[in-house]
C-alpha cells in the first residue's frame, strides 16, 4: 500500500507547485532521496555496548546492536568519533584521522560494522572532527618542529611582550572549554590556537595543505561506504586573520569563561560557508561517481544564528550547503517552563528561514547536552518523542532517548572525566558536566545494565538501571520503548512522508500541529506542555467537525489507541503528548 500511496502524493505534488513542509516540488530529487525524511540515531560508541568487558563500548558492540536498531525501525545511525584518539575529549580529539582508535577495535571491525549495516538497511554516518586534531597528531608533531611542509598546520603566534618583559598571548580569546584560547608551545617557543582543550590545537584552514589533507581523510571514509559525515564544531574553523581582541560580552567578568568575550573574530566567518561549500561538492562529486550508493551526506554541528544556519543550508547565490545543519532549538531555545506559544515559535521560525527546497531538522538530544527526561522532566519523555519524530523532515534521537533515560546528576567530582568539567574545578563542575548525559545505554537489569562484563565501566551505569531499562521497555504494557518505535512506525507512511504542516497554539499551554493531503486521512499532533491538566477545543484548528483515533498514546495516557475522541474536548493530563487520526 505504501508505494502507490507516495506515488499518487508525489505525482499530485510535482504537478501542483506548492510548498509542502521543508520540501518543495522543484527538489524532487531530494523529495525521493533517503535522507530527507530519515531518524538518525546518535550513537556514542564508549557507551553503547562493551563487547570485551574492558569497561569500554567499542565497534564489535555496536555491530551486534544494529539488529536492535533495524527491530526499532532506525535506518540511519550517526557515530560519535571512533577513530584514534588520545581521548582528552573522548575522541574528539584525534590523532589519526585515518586510524581506529584501539579500544574500540580495528579496521575489520569497521568494515564489518558497515557490511552488517548495509545488510540491515542502516545507514552509516561518521563525525568528521575538522576544526582541531589532537596535540598528538604528527601534524602538530611536524608543526611545532617546523617541519618543512607543516609549518604552518595549526595557528601560531608570538604573543605580545609586555612593556615589563612577560609574554602574553595574542589577544583575549578565551576557549570554549574554559582559560585561554592559546598555548604556550616550549618546543617552538610560539603560542598555538586552541578553541577546545589545549590537547586540541586548531589547525589552520587557511593553508591549503590543510584542506588537501582532509579532503584526503573524507575520501578515505567514503571509500570505505559511509554515507556521510557529521561535521563538528564547523563554525570555529576560521579566525579573523588580525588575530584582534574580540569585544566583552559583559555576561561575566572572569575572562577564563567561554562567555567574556562576544566571538565576532573567532567564530562563525564567512569562509566557514565556503568550507562547507567545498565539502558539499566533495560529497556530490563522489555520490556522482559512486551512483551504486546512496547519495552521501553532510549533517553539520554549528551552535549559530538562524540566518547563519539558513545559509549553510543554501546561500542567497543558491549554493548548495549543508544537507542538514543541525537545529538545536529544542535544547536550546525551550525549557521546561515554556508554553504553548514557545514551542509553535520555535518550529516556525525554522520553517520560515529554511529556503525553500530543503528538509528540515529536529534534534531532540545529544551527547553535550541534558537528556530529555532531565531537562523537560521525565514526565515529558513521550510527548517529545511525539514531537521529534510528527514533525516534518528528519529527526535526530541520542541513543537512549527511545527508552527516556535519565542524566546521572549525582556523579562525584572523582568519577567526573569531561574535560571543561574537569577544568572548572570542584565547585562548579555539576554545572558543565556533559558526563551524567553519556552513561552507559541500559541494556537489561543484569550487571552494569548488560552494557559490559567489567568489574568498573568508563563512566558509572545509572542506578536507575534496575527498573528503566530496554528490556523492561520491550516486555511492558507500554513503555516508551514502546511508544517511539511506534512512531518510527506511524513515520512510514505517506502522509508523514509529504503532508502539509501547520501548527498553532491552541491554549497558552497546548498546541498542536497537523500533517494533511487532500482525500486523505490527516495526522494531528497535540501536546500539552503544562504541570496540569488542560482541556482543549480542536474544532477549529481542524476547521471541520471531525472525528479523531488515537494512533499513539503515552505510556500514562487514559487514552488507548484506536479509541476515538470528540475534537471539541479533550483532556490532556499533565505533560501529555497524543498523536491522532483525523476520520
Ligand atoms: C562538539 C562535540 O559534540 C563535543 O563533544 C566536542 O567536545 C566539541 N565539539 C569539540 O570537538
Amino acid at each position: 500500500m505504501r508505494a502507490p500511496l507516495i506515488q499518487i502524493l508525489l505525482f499530485s505534488l510535482l504537478n501542483s507547485g506548492s510548498i509542502m513542509a521543508g520540501l518543495v516540488k522543484s527538489d524532487t530529487e531530494d523529495f525521493i532521496d533517503w535522507w530527507p525524511h530519515t531518524v538518525f540515531y546518535q550513537i556514542y560508541p564508549r557507551s553503547f555496548k562493551d563487547s570485551n568487558g574492558d569497561g569500554i563500548g567499542d565497534l564489535k558492540g555496536i555491530t551486534s546492536k544494529l539488529r536492535y536498531l533495524a527491530d526499532t525501525g532506525i535506518t540511519a545511525t550517526w557515530l560519535s568519533p571512533i577513530f584514534q584518539s588520545p581521548m582528552i575529549d573522548f575522541g574528539y580529539d584525534i590523532s589519526d584521522y585515518k586510524a581506529i582508535q584501539p579500544e574500540y577495535g580495528t579496521m575489520q571491525d569497521f568494515e564489518e560494522l558497515i557490511d552488517t549495516a548495509f545488510e540491515l538497511g542502516i545507514k552509516v554516518v561518521l563525525d568528521f572532527v575538522p576544526n582541531h586534531s589532537s596535540d598528538q597528531h604528527e601534524w602538530f608533531k611536524k608543526s611545532a618542529a617546523r617541519e618543512p611542509g607543516y609549518e604552518d598546520f595549526y595557528v601560531w603566534h608570538d604573543g605580545i611582550v609586555q612593556e615589563n618583559g612577560t609574554r602574553v598571548p595574542p589577544n583575549n580569546w578565551p576557549s570554549v572549554f574554559y582559560g585561554s584560547a592559546w598555548e604556550w608551545h616550549e618546543g617552538r617557543e610560539q603560542y598555538y590556537l586552541h578553541q577546545f582543550t589545549k590537547e586540541q590545537p586548531d589547525l589552520n584552514y587557511r593553508n591549503p595543505k590543510v584542506v588537501q589533507a582532509m579532503d584526503d581523510v573524507l575520501l578515505f571514509w567514503l571509500n570505505k561506504g559511509v554515507a556521510g559525515f557529521r561535521i563538528d564544531a564547523v563554525n570555529h574553523l576560521f579566525e579573523d586573520e588580525s588575530l584582534k581582541d574580540e569585544p566583552l560580552s559583559g555576561k561575566t567578568t572572569d575572562s577564563l569563561s567561554y562567555d567574556y568575550t562576544k566571538h565576532i573574530y573567532s567564530r562563525d566567518l564567512p569562509e566557514v560557508l565556503e568550507m562547507i561549500h567545498h565539502w558539499r561538492q566533495l560529497l556530490d562529486d563522489f555520490s556522482a561517481k559512486h551512483p551504486e550508493r546512496p547519495t552521501r551526506i553532510m549533517m553539520t554541528e554549528a551552535y549559530a544564528g538562524l540566518t547563519q544556519l539558513a545559509d549553510y543550508y543554501e546561500d542567497s547565490n543558491g549554493v548548495r550547503g549543508s544537507h542538514l545543519p543541525f537545529n538545536f532549538h529544542f535544547i536550546t531555545d525551550v525549557k521546561g517552563d515554556s508554553d504553548a506559544r514557545d514551542y509553535v515559535y520555535n518550529v516556525e521560525k525554522w520553517l520560515i528561514y529554511m529556503p525553500r527546497g530543503h528538509a528540515a531538522n529536529w534534534v531532540m538530544g545529544n551527547h553535550d547536552n541534558p537528556r530529555v527526561a532531565s531537562r523537560f522532566g521525565p514526565a515529558s519523555v513521550d510527548a517529545m518523542n511525539m514531537l521529534l519524530l510528527t514533525l516534518p523532515g528528519v529527526a535526530v534521537t541520542y541513543n537512549g532517548e527511545e527508552l527516556g533515560m535519565v542524566d546521572y546528576r549525582e556523579l562525584s567530582w572523582e568519577e567526573t572525566v569531561d574535560p571543561p568539567a574537569r577544568n572548572v574545578g570542584e565547585k562548579l563542575y555539576q554545572e558543565v558536566s556533559r558526563d551524567p548525559v553519556r552513561t552507559p545505554f541500559q541494556w537489561n537489569n543484569e550487571t552494569n545494565a548488560g552494557f559490559s562484563t567489567a568489574a568498573k565501566t568508563w563512566l558509572p551505569v545509572h542506578p536507575n538501571y534496575l527498573e528503566l531499562n530496554l528490556e523492561a521497555q520491550k516486555v511492558a504494557n507500554r513503555s516508551h520503548y514502546q511508544v517511539y518505535k511506534d512512531l518510527l512506525e506511524l513515520r512510514k507512511s505517506a502522509i508523514m512522508r509529504v503532508g502539509r504542516f501547520n501548527i498553532e497554539p491552541l491554549t497558552r499551554w497546548v498546541f498542536a500541529f497537523k500533517r494533511s493531503y487532500p482525500n486523505f486521512e490527516s495526522i494531528i499532533t497535540v501536546i500539552n506542555v503544562s504541570d496540569k491538566e488542560q482541556l482543549v477545543d480542536l474544532s477549529e484548528f481542524l476547521s471541520q467537525p471531525k472525528k479523531l483515533v488515537v494512533e499513539v498514546s503515552g505510556v500514562d495516557s487514559k487514552y488507548q489507541p484506536g479509541q476515538s475522541l470528540a475534537a471539541s474536548a479533550l483532556l490532556l493530563a499533565a505533560r501529555e503528548g497524543l498523536v491522532c487520526r483525523l476520520v
